[in-house]
Parts: structure tokens; sequence; C-alpha cells
């Protein structure tokens, strides 16, 4: 099945909002989990590209106490909600949220320790900029933690993952899910990407039936 892209910037407020107040307590979690078994708790300065309303950094912080995270996003309204949770959470002192748009707009740092994303890859039309902003942005031998979804193989299998995991969320939610998926890449378009950019001692796991990670130290 080939990839339909879908809008790169999730900049509708109320695309934002139900985007922001949604359950991701499970894949986040399992996000901070894996990458805590890859590198233990890393320590430093860390960028989290397209973080979003910042749930994702938020757990990390929490569970990396000492590290420090810039986010970064395109999307002035994810960033709104990001900056009410980041204070909520107390973690104003070590996380800042940057507007940003990649490839355009410049990171906060460079020679980031920590290089981590989760969900980006697939909205990026050009799926390049990604790998770029990380061999640019990543420290020599910082840890690189990316997670995204994987595109099925047809309409029926998007069908029954929004099935299986959406199914109680609201419509806007069900439809953001299915559009994510049939943007997303499969892993060997994704392995010829990290080829291409030079970044092929990154390794791929398939993590779930929706899942991949791409991880290594640089
Ligand atoms: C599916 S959300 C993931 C957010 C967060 N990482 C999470 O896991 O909850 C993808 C995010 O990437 C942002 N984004 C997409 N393209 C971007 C670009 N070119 N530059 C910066 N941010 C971008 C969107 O605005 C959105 O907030």
């Amino acid at each position: 099945m080939d990839r339909v892209i879908e809008p790169e910037l999730m900049d509708d407020d109320a695309q934002a909002r139900a985007y922001s107040e949604a359950s991701f307590a499970v894949p986040h979690e399992r996000f901070v989990d894996l990458l805590v078994e890859r590198f233990g708790f890393p320590s430093g300065r860390a960028l989290d590209l397209g973080c979003g309303p910042a749930d994702v950094t938020a757990r990390l912080a929490r569970r990396c106490p000492e590290l420090a995270i810039d986010g970064v996003d395109g999307s002035a309204a994810m960033l709104r909600y990001g900056r009410e949770r980041i204070a909520a959470a107390g973690l104003a002192a070590r996380v800042t949220l940057t507007q940003a748009l990649l490839p355009r707009d410049p990171a906060p740092h460079t020679h980031y320790d920590v290089v981590v994303s989760n969900s980006l890859l697939h909205h990026l039309h050009d799926p390049s900029v990604l790998w770029a902003a990380v061999g640019q942005l990543a420290a020599p031998g910082a840890r690189v933690f990316i997670m995204d979804l994987m595109r099925p193989e047809s309409a029926a299998a998007v069908a029954r993952l929004v099935h299986e995991h959406a199914r109680g969320e609201p419509e806007l939610l069900r439809r953001d899910f299915e559009a994510s998926l049939f943007a997303a890449f499969t892993p060997t378009e994704i392995e010829a990407q990290l080829a291409e950019a030079g970044l092929g001692t990154l390794r791929l796991d398939v993590v779930s039936d929706r899942h991949l990670t791409v991880s290594g130290r640089l």
C-alpha cells in the first residue's frame, strides 16, 4: 500500500487539544521504558524533536532527573498545551519548549547528548528532514532514540488497528490515528532513509503491532 501524506503541523487548536488530552500513557511510558532499557538513565542536554504537547518530554524528564530537555515543535497550539503540562508538573526549570519549524528554524542548542523523537517522522513530507536534524544536532557519541508508527500492508489492516487501539476514542482522534497509519513509513523504507543519511549504525526494532524504534549511539 502506498503512503498517503497528512498535514505536517498539528496547528489546529481543537486537534491539538484532543491530542493533548488523549490517553497516551501506555505508548508514551513504553517509549521511556525502551529508552531506559537501551541507554540507562542518560544525563546532559536532550532534544525532543516534534515534542507536541510534551507528554513524552515530561515523562522522560521525570524518569531521567539529570537531563535538561529542549522540546521543539512547529505548532504554536501544541506548544501552548505543552507549556501548561510542563508548568503543572513542576518541570519548567529543566524543560524548555520552543517553536521551531524543521528544517527552517534552528534548535536552541547544538551538540545534544541525547536526541529523541516520538511520532514526528510520519508527519514529515520529506523524511530526510528528521535524519538531517539528528545528524546535525547530536554530539559525537550522542544517544538517539526515535519511535514512530509503521504503515500497515493494507487499508483493511489500518482499519483493524484503529478498531483495536482507538475504539473508545473521540472521532477526531480516531481519524488522526488512521491518517497517521497511512502516512507512516515501512521498516524497509526507514532502513533506506538511514543508509541515505549516513546513519546506518542506528538499529531499527519493531516493538509492537504498530510501532518501531530507531536507536543507537552516533
Ligand atoms: C503526532 S505529534 C507527536 C507529538 C509528541 N512527540 C508526542 O509523541 O506526543 C507530531 C508533532 O510533530 C509536529 N511537526 C510536524 N512537522 C513538523 C516540522 N516540520 N517541524 C516541527 N514540528 C513538526 C506537529 O506539529 C506535532 O506536534
